[in-house]
Formats: structure tokens, C-alpha cells, sequence
């Protein structure tokens, strides 16, 4: 979604901010802006449609020093993606500015009434109307008019806001939406994440629903919207810039493969003592798993392919009724929820607002919830029981690569958790899961090498039609991961299918210019699916295959084949990805597409 930075210091502002956004880019990329207050209270503002490069062709040398300033980049919600809708936007007196990310519901109601005061608003946006209310608000104190304004909004911000004539001075305030704050020394900064302002300051707050930051360069007033003062801890961050960075890879999509076996560590360490499984963060909920019945889970995008590799295993383990369900229609056909139905919310970025939506549903009916995210401090763990943290580390691409491997991993140990409470984790079961699992991420690296052989796939199959990706089993969700992949970054179209199901219709669609790609590592259903890629070669397909290591006979039924190193059943998932990751990231190269942000893809969607 949209970035948001900010500076006050003693510091040139311009350079901060730019270089700010320019690590904020991933979050919405379809125009930026900035806005600096000179020393002289003169308020400087500049915006452009496009990307960064865009802003700083018009700036050029011309970015006045300043002292304060706010910086956007933007993913259109309210209003095309054009120079005028581009943030920051000012009021009628030229004064006040404003940056935003969010949804304010009542938008309309709010310029229908601002405008029959006589306001003149110029651009579509929901946004401007904050800076013309923030107007009407203002006598002399800009936290004091951002607090009154904030009373008249409904829906959702992260906003930061400048008046020109109170120049060393910057109000933040956040709903359901992610800000911080950055703490440095004579200098603080505003920023929707941390990767904006790190290579500045390691310690920072994460503001709270509600909450409204008055920064001025010597400290920091934390408030309610009722004016009450507010005190949140500041965190200290391990996170180096350089892990931020592309480190020496083409691109951010390569390098976050690259990391997959250290996502892999991080999501089991500290999870496992010996041959056992031990995952202490249950224990808020421990008094409570006794009584559930089934498990939903909530989550979006590849999240949600994560969590149906763990509903199947929660199914088998637990012996539970267990499903994933997309999280932006949950809400619309929710099953019985009450104390029996335990809630796994998976969201890597924990703002993902259709499943904040629904999660707040089911712990509104009882439901005791637990939160897997790899983001301290997001939205997601404010409304869980208990969370667990992936710790894979920033993750730049839009598209999910190491944190979705991540989830699945650490999903699987949390499975293995919870059938372990219940008594159902046989402990010749759990030797040999914990077994397989310190042994995934050297087999991952493996995986890793086949990097080549996929981009060789990838320059012959650029020219095909289509690609119809099928699995069964824990196979099914590898494979609808694995078409997304490929839509997401090359745009070539891609479905994914059960493997039974192709039979029932998609099977129309094949032909030699739409091969089969087919996850068939060793299963409990292999034969099945080797029947379906013979139904589909039957029909002229090419079959691309995804095998374990040591299976020869996959050779008779597939023009070619991808070896992944054999592991227990349930985590081959973790390791099929893998070369489907790397075709679709070859793909994309090959195509030329902006692999790192796709054409109209944010990182996360915090509107629902
Ligand atoms: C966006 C991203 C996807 C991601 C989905 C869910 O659509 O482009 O890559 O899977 O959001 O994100 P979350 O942060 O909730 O895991």
C-alpha cells in the first residue's frame, strides 16, 4: 500500500526523505511526493505520477533546504493515479499539508459538507479532506487541529502532517493502518516501516491504534485522540540495512530466494529442544485448546496456500476439522464461531486488512486466536491471543518467496504443536518430523541449485500460451503457489488445479502450447496424479515436472524434470516450491516485467 516518511532535525530533510521512499517503493508505487517546510515557513511542495524517479527528475537540484518534510509513495484507492491525486495534499490556505494511507469511509459525506463551507478541493482523493478539516481544526496548535480533525473521520490512516508556520514540527496519528516512530538523537522520523529510516536509527515506537505522535526534533508527545497522553515502549531493531538491500542479486525477488534456508532456521528455531517439538508461545492460549473442536484459517494470497498445506495437516494430525478460507470472504458466509473454533491468522505483513477484518469477527464470537506474521509490532498481533513470529527478515519483492516457505514451515511445526498437546503427535512421529526439519534447509539450498535448469526452462517455455499447474494433496496448494508465482511476476496466465479436477474442465485448455506443470514429489498419492499428466499428455501438453530425487520413472511422463531432495511427506511442500519459484522469477526475466513490483501488486493491501 502506500509509504509514508517524515524528518524533523537538524539535518538536510530533502535527501532523507527521497532516500526514505525510495525503500518504501514497494509498498505502492504509482506516484510519490514531498513536502518540506523551509526555514523562512515557506511550504515547498512537489509530486509526480510514476515512480520515484519521476519526483526526483522534477526536483532535480531544485529541493529547498528544510529542516521538515513528509514524503509519499502511492497505491491508488481513491482517484487515478495522475500528478494532481498524488500526495502530499495541502489546504485552501496553503498552509497545512498532508500525507495519507488508509481509506477514510466517509469521504464523501465529509467533502460534501467541507465544500458547502467553501472549500475548494482539487484533487479525487479521500486524503485531501483530512488537510481541509485539519484547516477548520486549527487555532495556533497542529496536534491539537490533527486530534480535533481526527474525531470527524471514519475508516482507516496512517497520516503525517506539516503546518508551514510551526516549522520544526510533524503529527502522525494511526487506525488500522502501520506507522512509527523513529527516536534519533536531536532528530526523530515518522515511517509506515522500519526499512525507511534505518540506516538513520535503530529505536523505534510502534504507534497503536488511536494513537497521535507530535515529534519536534528535541522529543516525542504521544497522545489519544481525546488529547490524553499516551506512553509506548521503544523497540530496538537487529535488523542491519544491508538486510534490506539487494546484497550483490539482480533483484530483491532472487536474493529473498536465495535466504529461503535461513527463513527455513529461523521459523523452527528456538521451536524445537532435542527431538522435541516445544512451542512456547501457545502459552496464553494453553487453558483454552482443550476445548476446540475445529480450526479456521484466516489469510490472504500466499499466505493462504500456506495455510492449507496446514489445514491438511491439522486435519491428519489432529484429527480436527481444519480449512483455509480466503480471508476477504469470510466474513460473508462465516461458520459457527464460538470458544470450539480455534482461529490461525496467517499474514506476513500483519496488515493485511481483509484478514485484520475477519480476525477481528472471530475473536468478537470467542474464538481464541493465534497470529503466525513475520512483523513485530503489526496489526495482526494486537489481535491475537498469541503470536508467532516468522523472523525471516525484511521481505522487499512484493511477491512472497522466503516468508511463504516460512510459513509453511513454522505452520508445520505449530501443527505438530497442537496434535502434541492433544496427545495425538505419536513420539516416533515427532523424532522423525524434528529429524526432517533441522535437515530442511541444507535440502533447500539444494533446491536452490536448480536455479539453472529452471532459467533454461524458462527461455525454451517463454512463448507458451498458458501453464496449467496441478497437484494433489499437499501437492494441490504447492501448485496453486506456484501458478500465482508465475501470474504475479511474468503475466502470463497460469491456473492452478487439483489434479482430479482437470478431467472436469481445464482440460479443454491443453494443448502443445500450454504445457502441464505437475507437482509430483513422493506422495501418498503419486500414482493418481501420474494418470492425471497422462490424461493431460494425452492431449498434447508438455509436461513440466517437480519430482523427488531418485525417482527415475517420472522420466517416461514428463519432457522434463525438476528434482527436489526427498523429505518426509508432509514437508515437501517447504521444498517443491522452490524450482517453481525460480521458473516464475526466469520467466519474468526473460519477459522483461519489473520483477521486484509488478504492474499494479503491493506488497501489503491494507484495504479491503
Ligand atoms: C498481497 C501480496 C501477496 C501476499 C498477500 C497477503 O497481495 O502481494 O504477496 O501474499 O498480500 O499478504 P500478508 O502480508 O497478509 O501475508
Amino acid at each position: 500500500m502506500c509509504g509514508i516518511v517524515g524528518y524533523t532535525g537538524p539535518r538536510e530533510a530533502g535527501p532523507i526523505l527521497l532516500d526514505g521512499l525510495a525503500r518504501l517503493e514497494y509498498r505502492g508505487y504509482d506516484s510519490a511526493g514531498i513536502a518540506l517546510v523551509t526555514p523562512e515557513g515557506e511550504l515547498f511542495v512537489e509530486k509526480r505520477a510514476g515512480k520515484l524517479a519521476n519526483l526526483r527528475t522534477a526536483l532535480a537540484d531544485r529541493t529547498p533546504a528544510a529542516g521538515v518534510g513528509l514524503a509519499h509513495t502511492r497505491w491508488a484507492t481513491h482517484g487515478r493515479p495522475n500528478d494532481l491525486n498524488a500526495h502530499p495534499h495541502v489546504d485552501c490556505s496553503g498552509r497545512i499539508t498532508v500525507i495519507h494511507n488508509g481509506i477514510i469511509e466517509n469521504f464523501r459525506e465529509l467533502r460534501d459538507g467541507l465544500e458547502e463551507r467553501g472549500h475548494r478541493l482539487r484533487s479525487e482523493t479521500d486524503t485531501e479532506a483530512i488537510a481541509h478539516l485539519v484547516e477548520e481544526e486549527y487555532r495556533g496548535d497542529i496536534a491539537d487541529a490533527v486530534r480535533r480533525a481526527l474525531r470527524r473521520v471514519e475508516g482507516a490512516y496512517a497520516i503525517a502532517v506539516l503546518h508551514r508556520d510551526e516549522p520544526d514540527r510533524l503529527v502522525g496519528a494511526r487506525l488500522n493502518v502501520p506507522l512509527i516512530v523513529g527516536i534519533g538523537d536531536g532528530e526523530n522520523f515518522l515511517a509506515s516501516d522500519v526499512a525507511a529510516i534505518l540506516a538513520h536509527t535503530d529505536r523505534v515506537i510502534y504507534l497503536e491504534e488511536g494513537d497521535v505522535a507530535d515529534l519536534r526534533p528535541g522529543g516525542v508527545a504521544l497522545s489519544a485522540i481525546d488529547g490524553t497522553l499516551r506512553v509506548r515502549p521503544v523497540h530496538t531493531i537487529d535488523w542491519s540495512v544491508e538486510a534490506a538491500e539487494k546484497g550483490g542479486y539482480p533483484h530483491f525477488m532472487l536474493k529473498e530466494m536465495h535466504e529461503q534456508p535461513d527463513a527455513i532456521r529461523t521459523a523452527f528455531t528456538g521451536r524445537l529442544r532435542g527431538e522435541a517439538i516445544v512451542v512456547e508461545e501457545l502459552t496464553p492460549v494453553a487453558d483454552r485448546l482443550g476445548a476446540v473442536e475445529r480450526i479456521e484459517f484466516l489469510a490472504c494470497g500466499s499466505a493462504n496456500y500456506a495455510a492449507q498445506v496446514a489445514a491438511i495437516l491439522a486435519q491428519s494430525w489432529l484429527g480436527l476439522p481444519a480449512r483455509s478460507t480466503v480471508a476477504s470472504e469470510f466474513r460473508y458466509g462465516p461458520p459457527p464461531l464460538d470458544a470450539r473454533t480455534l482461529v490461525i491468522a496467517v499474514s506476513q505483513s500483519g496488515e493485511t486488512a481483509d484478514t485484520l477484518a475477519a480476525t477481528r469477527l472471530a475473536r468478537e464470537r470467542g474464538c481464541p486466536i493465534v497470529a503466525v506474521t513475520n512483523t513485530v509490532g503489526s496489526a495482526i498481533t494486537r489481535e491475537a491471543d498469541a503470536v508467532l513470529f516468522q523472523q525471516a527478515g525484511p521481505e522487499i519483492a512484493v511477491v512472497a518467496t522466503k516468508t511463504f516457505v516460512s510459513q509453511v514451515t513454522l505452520l508445520t511445526v505449530l501443527m505438530a504443536a497442537l496434535a502434541k498437546g492433544r496427545g495425538r503427535l505419536l513420539p516416533e512421529m515427532e523424532r522423525r518430523l524434528v529429524g526432517a526439519l533441522r535437515a530442511l534447509p541444507e535440502q533447500a539450498h539444494r533446491a536452490l541449485e536448480l536455479a539453472a535448469p529452471a532459467q533454461d526452462l524458462a527461455r525454451r517455455y517463454v512463448n507458451s500460451r498458458g501453464f496449467m499447474f496441478v497437484g494433489r494433496g499437499l501437492g494441490y496448494p504447492v501448485a496453486l503457489e506456484g501458478a500465482l508465482k508465475l501470474k504475479e511476476v511474468s503475466y502470463v496466465h497460469a491456473e492452478g488445479y487439483a489434479a482430479g479436477e482437470l478431467k472436469h474442465g481445464p482440460i479443454s485448455l491443453l494443448d502443445a502450447e500450454v504445457p502441464l506443470v505437475a507437482v509430483a514429489t513422493r506422495s501418498s498419492v503419486y500414482e493418481k496424479l501420474i494418470s492425471n499428466v497422462m490424461e493431460g499428455r494425452a492431449r498434447d501438453a508438455r509436461v513440466i515436472a517437480v519430482a523427488s530425487e531418485g525417482d527415475v520413472s517420472i522420466a517416461r511422463h514428463a519432457d522434463d524434470v525438476l528434482r527436489v531432495p526427498d523429505t518426509i511427506e508432509e514437508l515437501t511442500p517447504v521444498l517443491a516450491v522452490i524450482p517453481l519459484q525460480l521458473f516464475a522469477y526466469h520467466t519474468a526475466v526473460a519477459r522483461g516485467t519489473d520483477v521486484d513490483q509488478p504492474r499494479n501488486l503491493a506488497k501489503s493491501v491494507t484495504v479491503e
